[in-house]
């Protein structure tokens, strides 16, 4: 599945232990823009803390239970795009994402997901593809929105964030819509 290439710009590759500091740079350098809406933000406190999760993320793509890929533009790592788990009985995954302040506005994720999507249900046969944004996050909820995922609707107060409950927005997307989607 990885590397993948979306265009001559973007890539996506798995993050080896070898990326472990230009990674750390990125989320340090990203610290408080991502921690608004990202939990996970606050345990990299240095570069070592992200040995433990390579090895994980390792396991995971080993395991053929979806991927954490680091997101290259033009040779650039600017952000991750990842599969959470890919539940094989049901065809079924969650996709997440998150890029650098400074890399937004340029479509690479949609771009990346549009591809990518193509690609889980042409090639991984999967059958369903979710997309979970809070419902404040605009910007996030943008990308399912464009691409044209339902909204299935709304889990009241479903994640804690620092302080407070955000509500919690499902979209999906299911292979035969994607097909008649492609061949309009
Ligand atoms: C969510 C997040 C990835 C969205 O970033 P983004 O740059 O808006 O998303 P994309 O890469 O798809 O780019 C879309 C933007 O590029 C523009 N764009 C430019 N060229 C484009 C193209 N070829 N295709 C699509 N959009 C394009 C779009 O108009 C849009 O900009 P706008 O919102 O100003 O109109 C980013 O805000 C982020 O990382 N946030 C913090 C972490 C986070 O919230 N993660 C999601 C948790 S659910």
């Amino acid at each position: 599945m990885l590397p993948f290439q979306v265009n001559d710009a973007i890539q996506l590759k798995l993050i080896k232990p070898q990326d472990r500091d230009e990674l750390y740079s990125l989320f340090d350098l990203n610290r408080v823009f991502l921690r608004e809406w990202l939990l996970w933000v606050d345990k990299r406190q240095s570069p070592d803390d992200l040995d433990a999760v390579i090895e994980v993320w390792t396991r995971n793509y080993e395991e053929n239970n979806g991927f954490d890929a680091g997101v290259w533009f033009n040779q650039e790592l600017v952000g991750m795009i990842g599969l959470h788990y890919i539940d094989w009985r049901n065809k079924a995954t969650s996709i997440g994402y998150f890029l650098s302040e400074s890399s937004q506005g340029r479509g690479i994720v949609t771009t990346a997901i549009e591809k990518l999507i193509t690609y889980l249900f042409n090639d991984l046969k999967l059958n369903r593809v979710i997309i979970q944004c809070a419902e404040n996050n605009i910007r996030s909820r943008a990308i399912p929105e464009k691409l044209g995922f339902v909204n299935e609707g709304t889990s009241r107060q479903a994640q804690w964030l620092y302080d407070h409950y955000e509500n919690i927005v499902t979209y999906s997307l299911l292979s035969s819509e994607w097909q008649e989607c492609v061949s309009k």
